[in-house]
């Protein structure tokens, strides 16, 4: 009897149909027993911090910040057990690591237990996440029950490092935005910002020994349009766009990211993409010259491959003892700043075709016996290297550091697919797996035809596919994973927010939630329901999940069949040929292949889901269609 208990539990756990209107938790827990009934918080309900560390307070807190903005009350904070009570306790369990919890939700009470003050406060993410959605409401909301459901949730992570790249170097962001950035990513359970902090279109940190990379190197000219494809900048353009933190930011930042549990990472991206650096401090340049902050004007060519080759220098010249005298001082001051344990040195796509001209270079290569250009960036890696373990940190790099050889303690970041990963596990580093292919939120999330232009695409269902293990590789090496926010087309924090949610929810579900637990059918309806919370909270998202993925093949008579992907269960799709736009009582696709008629201009879809407009009306040139057609 017992044994049909915990399966029809388990059952209700993990069975979309029956808890999907009960539990929304992103990510999915370790172990979630939904029980029947719920217990309401009204002003009556009081929080009890049970404890003396001054965390369980702070935390506990946090809850009476949610309630006031949204429900208009807050609860008496107490220290002694009681009914109608929210408690807050830390409670040795092992298993539970630094990071566990549980939650006990009971008709009378509620429980958040952890062994450490991190789990409190993601039992506390979780709690919020039961609630209904409108807790996340900018503005108060009246006429409503504050339930949560009786359940029981066991909570532990998969990864230790749960991350999100940005880069505010191709597109500045304020602090106040940072933050923003770090409140979303601590809702789900994220615990490590990696901060992009320089980059050929700015360097963004002030660094005391070195003025100009911020007087100078933190500025370029604005520009609107297809990044990469802008006019060069004339030189009576001002150059009045971007940005940078002081010291006194840096250290508000970490401190804000602290009391959420979020730890910064730091990057300094050398030797390549350094041109914000060089226009600074030409002579740290192989190549004599006057430089400027790039404004997003190509300079680059990307050749078959992987190959590329620079047409302006964006380098630090790995011969010029000045170099490492510079990131000497970088490095001292940075890790000043930052308590986290690595720093973070780029070391990716670093164009070697000004190198390999460099009499400098050259003179090296022959003195440190040095055959080829990926010895030479080793050799400039394990200068770098040295530098950062001199400042008493762990060093980590993209995995174009394993080129030429590494020394062994460095961490290595997948970023060219999981292969680098799966070669630096197997030479017994540490890794953290970033693969393009499935975490590089820059990426289109939907057709072409309809998003911002972006080189790639990377929909939300190939997203939820992530695991960071791959076969074969040793699991205790590797350290976990990241969403990777590039900036060059994100403008804005609204965009931004539009370009990692949902596929934030599908990576921090990988890195989180036990694989076994994952399901696609069962993310869905949770993250609709995090699109509500998103809604009312006034924050950008995309909706390119309900538009179809659209599939051409030839006909004869070079006429067009359309077939379409629909990765939402439950969606439908209308379409039109005429030009109108379609609506839910226009044709609907039904599995079978559509013959384009011979005069259409146009194609254009909706899709719908219970009735309702889901995603947005996109229009597909029939002209397009036929290049794409097989
Ligand atoms: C990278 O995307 N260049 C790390």
């Amino acid at each position: 009897m017992k044994k049909l208990f915990v399966s029809i539990l388990f059952f209700l756990a993990i069975c979309p149909a029956f808890s999907q209107q009960k539990i929304n938790i992103i990510p999915q827990p370790a172990e979630v027993k939904l029980g029947t009934g719920e217990f309401v918080i009204t002003p009556a309900t009081t929080i009890v911090a049970l404890g003396s560390d001054p965390e369980i307070k702070r935390i506990a807190g946090m809850l009476n910040q949610e309630l006031k903005r949204a429900a208009g009350f807050e609860l008496k904070i107490g220290s002694y057990p009681s009914k109608n009570a929210i408690h807050f306790k830390l409670l040795p369990e092992v298993a539970l690591g630094k990071e566990g919890y549980r939650v006990r939700v009971g008709y009378e009470d509620v429980e958040i237990s952890a062994n450490q003050p991190a789990g409190l406060f993601y039992g506390l993410q979780s709690l919020l996440q039961l609630l209904p959605y409108q807790i996340e409401s900018k503005t108060l909301v009246t006429n409503i029950k504050w339930s949560i459901p009786v359940v029981e949730i066991k909570d532990v992570p998969r990864f230790g490092w749960r991350g999100q790249m940005l880069d505010v170097s191709r597109h500045f962001f304020t602090k106040k935005e940072v933050m923003e950035m770090i409140d979303d990513m601590a809702k789900y359970k994220y615990n490590l910002m990696h901060f992009h902090l320089t980059d050929d279109q700015g360097w963004r940190i002030e660094i005391k020994s070195y003025p100009k990379l911020t007087t100078v190197g933190a500025w370029s000219v604005k520009k609107e349009g297809q990044f990469h494809a802008f006019s060069k900048p004339g030189p009576d353009e001002p150059r009045d766009y971007g940005g940078f933190y002081t010291q006194e930011d840096i250290k508000e930042l970490v401190k804000y990211a602290k009391e959420r549990y979020v730890d910064i990472m730091p990057e300094i991206d050398v030797p390549g993409h350094s041109m914000a650096t060089v226009a600074s401090y030409p002579d740290l340049s192989c190549t004599p010259g006057t430089y400027v902050v790039n404004s997003g004007d190509g300079f680059m060519d990307w050749h078959a491959g992987g190959h590329f080759t620079a047409r302006v220098d964006n380098t630090l010249c790995p011969a010029n003892e000045n170099v490492y005298v510079f990131l000497d001082k970088v490095f001292e001051e940075v890790a000043a700043l930052f308590p986290f344990e690595y720093l973070h040195m780029g070391g990716d796509e670093c164009a070697k075709n000004f190198w390999e001209k460099s009499p400098q270079v050259k003179a090296l290569m022959a003195r440190e016996n040095l055959k080829d250009m990926h010895a030479v960036q080793s050799y400039f890696v394990g200068r770098v290297s040295k530098i950062v373990s001199a400042k008493g940190k762990k060093m980590i790099g993209w995995d174009e550091i394993l080129d030429g050889g590494l020394v062994k303690s460095a961490a290595v970041m997948s970023w060219r697919g999981m292969k680098g990963g799966i070669q630096a596990a197997k030479m017994g580093h540490e890794v953290v797996m970033t693969p393009a292919e499935f975490v590089y939120v820059d990426y289109m999330q939907g057709d072409a035809a309809f998003e911002p232009h972006v080189y790639s695409t990377l929909r939300l269902k190939k997203t939820y596919q992530f695991d960071p293990v791959p076969v074969g590789v040793d699991p205790k090496l590797i350290k976990g994973g990241q969403a990777n926010i590039w900036t060059e087309q994100i403008y804005n924090m609204r965009h931004m927010r539009y370009m990692v949610w949902p596929r934030g929810f599908a990576i921090a579900e990988a890195l989180w939630t036990p694989k076994a637990n994952m399901n696609w059918n069962n993310f869905i309806p949770r993250v609709e329901n995090h699109f509500k919370r998103f809604e009312v909270s006034n924050k950008k998202y995309a909706p390119s999940m309900y538009e179809p993925v659209v599939k051409v093949k030839k006909a004869p008579n070079s006429r067009l069949l359309i077939d379409f992907d629909v990765e939402v269960p439950g969606v439908d799709v209308h379409y039109s040929f005429d030009n109108s736009f379609p609506d839910n009582y226009y044709p609907a696709y039904a599995g079978k292949s559509i013959l384009v008629p011979v005069d259409a201009t146009q194609l254009k879809v909706v899709s719908y889901k219970e009735e309702k407009e889901v995603g947005r009306t996109i229009v597909f040139p029939v002209a397009e269609l036929k290049k794409r057609a097989k």
